[in-house]
């Protein structure tokens, strides 16, 4: 495995947003590069945050790489339960501790609740400094390190504190995903065939001929799945990087999965997890409406199913729960619950215009 690693070489994507453009390096070995962190870094200060998890295994090799610099060093607690704002503090915390100014740099080493709590520790400091992403989990490797959507759970609903703030780059190591368990595995393959159904049928049929090579981490598959989805991603957020329009496209699966994760507790199901059924009940709904076929909805159920996630929401969640939950999500406005639903494969569509009766419906079949 390694050597046919060896041989894949880095790829750089760009996310195009004028003076705030920044590069996705996807490869593998990079995190100990000097090289890649050197022009994203202005000052001396680097402050390195990460979780008990991911700090044994990668942060020597990170520091070592920073070995230039004044490095300070913040390990959080793992877990989805510890994205809040009283652990975000300690961030806080040791900036101040350590007299960090304004030209310091953050550096996030971790899956998406490292990236989002330093994002957000970036975004807020001192009205703002400089971060870098460093992302070591696949969901983090193809959506939440890049984009800018930064924060923190509160206990009413999920990421409901937070700001959009760019990172200076992204890392992806995807040598890291060695480490990583199967099931986290599987949690970054919702977001994955998320990109397939939004709008990119192709990389769907894509997904469904590589499917297994993905869950057998086959290198030169896994390396090309992940520069896909961020070259799909880069494209949605240069075009609308503070979701007025079609970033919200981004969220398909996503509001039924956040009252997933919200309703069982922070970190029982995963977010990929939750994404996953989530999925499942937008196109149950899509088809409902008359918008999505029969045929449509198997093959989505099928590669859900196929990368390991549950394609249905855990039954002691009643379609009531579901309704109180979804009234709190970032996508109703005045009101009005908007979903990302589905016309096709390969096409998605954000509507407060669907029947409330057809949702009812579907989540209490669900
Ligand atoms: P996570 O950050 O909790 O990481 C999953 C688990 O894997 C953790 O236990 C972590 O310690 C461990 N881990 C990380 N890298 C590892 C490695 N290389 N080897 C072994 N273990 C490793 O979860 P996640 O799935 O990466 O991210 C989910 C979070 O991302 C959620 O909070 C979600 O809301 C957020 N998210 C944000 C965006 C965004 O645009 N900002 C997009 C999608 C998801
Ligand atoms: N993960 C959704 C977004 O970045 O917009």
């Amino acid at each position: 495995m390694l050597n046919e690693r060896l041989s894949l070489p880095m790829r750089t994507l760009t996310v195009d947003l004028g003076s705030r453009t920044y590069p996705i390096y996807i490869g593998t070995g990079l995190i100990g590069n000097p090289e890649l962190y050197r022009p994203h870094i202005r000052g001396q200060q680097v402050m390195l945050v990460s979780n008990e998890t991911v700090a044994p295994l990668y942060l020597e090799a990170v520091e070592l790489a920073l070995r230039d610099y004044r490095v300070g060093r913040v390990i959080l607690p793992d877990g989805e339960q510890y994205k809040n704002l009283d652990v975000l503090d300690r961030i806080y915390t040791e900036l101040l501790n350590r007299r960090f100014d304004r030209q310091c740099t953050l550096i996030a080493l971790g899956g998406g609740v490292v990236g989002d709590m330093t994002g957000y520790a970036a975004a807020s400091y001192q009205r703002g400094v400089n971060f870098i992403q460093v992302p070591t989990t696949l969901l983090s490797q193809v959506d939440s390190s890049v984009g800018g959507k930064t924060g923190v759970n509160h206990a009413l609903g999920k990421n409901m504190i937070g700001a959009f703030h760019q990172p200076q780059c992204v890392i992806a190591d995807t040598a890291t995903l060695d480490t990583l368990p199967d099931r986290e595995l599987s949690a970054g393959l919702a977001e994955v065939i998320k990109y397939g159904l939004i709008d990119d049928a192709e990389f769907f049929d894509w997904l469904e001929d590589n499917m297994t090579a993905l869950c057998a981490r086959e290198p030169a598959v896994l390396a090309y799945a992940i520069e896909r989805s961020c070259a799909d991603k880069a494209v949605v957020v240069a075009a609308d990087e503070l979701e007025a329009g079609c970033r919200a496209l981004l969220n398909l699966g996503h509001t039924f999965g956040h009252a997933i994760e919200t309703a069982m507790g922070y970190g029982n199901w995963l977010h990929g997890e939750a994404v996953g059924a989530g999925m499942c009940m937008a196109a149950a709904l899509s088809q409902r409406l008359g918008w999505l076929s029969a045929d449509d909805v198997t093959r989505i159920d099928a590669l859900v199913a196929a990368s390991g996630l549950p394609t249905a929401p855990p039954p002691e969640v009643s379609g009531t729960r579901f309704l109180e939950l979804m009234a709190v999500d970032k996508k109703v406005l005045d009101g009005r619950l908007r979903l990302v639903l589905l016309k096709s494969i390969g096409e998605a569509v954000i509507s407060a215009d669907f029947d409330p009766d057809a949702l009812k419906q579907m989540l209490n079949a669900a």
